[in-house]
């Protein structure tokens, strides 16, 4: 046994602001209503059905990883949310059609009254959308102190003990890290002078981390992965994470890449493309959007496959990666993968994916688990990077100096491990000699 962790308990209300009330943020919102109310199970959440093993393999010590630590139950959740449309939540979902009509009327009272407070936005970060229930301020500054007003108007008028803030708003336009993005004292002041390099997720990321709110990005969009908001992260002793919730195509990357370099399979190509027809598809129809996208997806495959250290195996793949806006399948995307691989000798095979995947349900748990997760790191005092949740996510942020770690069983592995250290649990190793005494 380690030293536990001093962990405050979850006492009182956990307020869940959701950036974006769309697809991903109505499916997690009616599913957390549908749940509570024993309509629906929680598949696909971690933090609801996932089990942890303790101790040694004949010690039969599994319990619900929600059992172990202390999370805060789905009865304590409150959920606010910020969107560019005025719409309720409830409107929200049946414009976003992912989920059954049937299932959004049993929880029609909770998304009905969930209304979204006005949002920060800037077209020039989004240009396929236009909405009416947006802010106006001075400069980015004073749109920050109105954010931060909503926050703790939320908090006092829900009664919550807690909040966290989770980014499934539409992807923003790539920008690259400045000298803007540098300190925590050139954000401030660019922030004052209106600077066009400070997106609106990065004011969103400074509001919540200013009142010691956890925040998680969902999105490709840098936010608090800059230098300026990892400092603020650290003197308001926040979590942080992100970035890009991983779902399908990447999801099933990060599964299948790393089996084949277990088996020192070599690679000479992975095309992947999607067809998509929901909002997220269409914001990422405009090229600036996309580019926030391919470079998240294509991360992944060059850190698994190491081709600096397999030169031979891996040292020239071509990885393309091709999302197209197509309507008739809204959020039901298509993802195709061809993978060209080549086994002893040299001889070439082929591997053919078709994932027919629902976007918003994938997330949906995600989202869920990231806000579940992010208070239990901030009720354990665990400040600024939560590298432990790269689970989640296809560009996981870490410290400067390290590459992420992208193959899904060494993240869930960290992530456990994560749990059991808190807990004054042994870690597991998986060595297992000592069965064999
Ligand atoms: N669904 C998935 O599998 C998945 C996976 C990875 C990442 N994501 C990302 O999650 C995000 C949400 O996805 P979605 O399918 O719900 O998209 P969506 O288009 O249905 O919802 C996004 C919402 O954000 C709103 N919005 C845009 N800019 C805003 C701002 N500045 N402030 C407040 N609201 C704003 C839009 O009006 C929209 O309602 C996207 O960025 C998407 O790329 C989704």
């Amino acid at each position: 046994m380690t030293n536990r962790t001093e962990i405050a308990p979850a006492e009182g209300k956990l307020g869940i602001l959701l950036v974006g009330l769309g697809a991903v943020s109505t499916t997690l919102v009616a599913g957390v209503e549908s749940i509570r109310r024993g309509i629906s199970q929680p598949v696909g959440s971690l933090t609801q059905m996932g089990t942890i093993r303790l101790g040694k393999r004949t010690d039969n010590r599994s319990p619900l990883i929600k059992d172990f630590v202390p999370l805060a139950s789905l009865d304590d959740v409150v959920f606010g949310a910020w969107d560019i449309f005025k719409e309720n939540a409830y409107d929200a979902a049946m414009n976003a059609g992912v989920l059954d009509k049937d299932l959004l009327n049993q929880v029609s009272e909770p998304l009905s009254s969930l209304k979204p407070m006005a949002a920060v936005f800037e077209q020039n970060y989004v240009k396929r959308l236009t909405g009416d229930n947006v802010k106006t301020g001075k400069n980015k500054m004073d749109l920050a102190e109105q954010l931060i007003a909503d926050i703790e108007r939320f908090k006092s008028e829900n009664d919550c003990s807690r909040l966290v803030m989770v980014w499934c708003a539409s992807t923003e336009i790539y920008i690259e890290e400045s000298e803007v993005h540098a300190s925590l004292a050139a954000l401030e002041k660019a922030m004052y002078d209106d600077d066009p390099r400070i997106a609106p997720s990065m004011i969103y990321a400074y509001a919540a981390l200013k009142c010691g709110v956890p925040f998680a990005n969902g999105a490709p969009n840098l936010t608090v992965d800059i230098p300026a908001l990892v400092e603020l992260a650290d003197q308001t002793s926040t979590p942080i994470c992100g970035k890009d919730f991983k779902t399908g195509q990447t999801l099933m990357k990060t599964i299948l890449a790393p089996g084949l370099k277990s088996r020192m399979l070599g690679l000479d190509g992975w095309y992947s493309t999607n067809i998509l027809g929901n909002r997220d598809g269409e914001v990422l129809d405009d090229p600036e959007n996309f580019k926030s996208k391919e470079v998240s997806k294509l991360s992944v495959l060059e850190h698994i496959f190491q081709p600096e250290v397999y030169p031979d195996l891996y040292g020239d793949f071509s990885h393309v990666v091709r999302i197209n806006y197509y309507p008739p399948r809204g959020d039901n995307k298509e993802g195709w993968d061809n993978i060209d691989i080549f086994g002893w000798l040299g001889y070439k095979m082929q591997i053919k994916i078709d994932f027919l995947c629902r976007d918003s349900i994938l997330a949906a748990p995600l989202a869920l688990d990231l806000a579940i997760f992010m208070d239990l790191a901030s009720r354990a005092g665990m400040k600024g990077v939560q590298e432990w949740l790269s689970f989640y996510f296809k560009a996981p942020q870490t410290a400067p100096e390290l590459y992420p770690e992208h193959d899904l069983f060494i993240q869930l592995m960290k992530l456990k491990n994560t749990l059991r250290h808190l807990m004054g649990e042994e870690l597991i190793t998986h060595l297992g000699l000592e069965y064999y005494d």
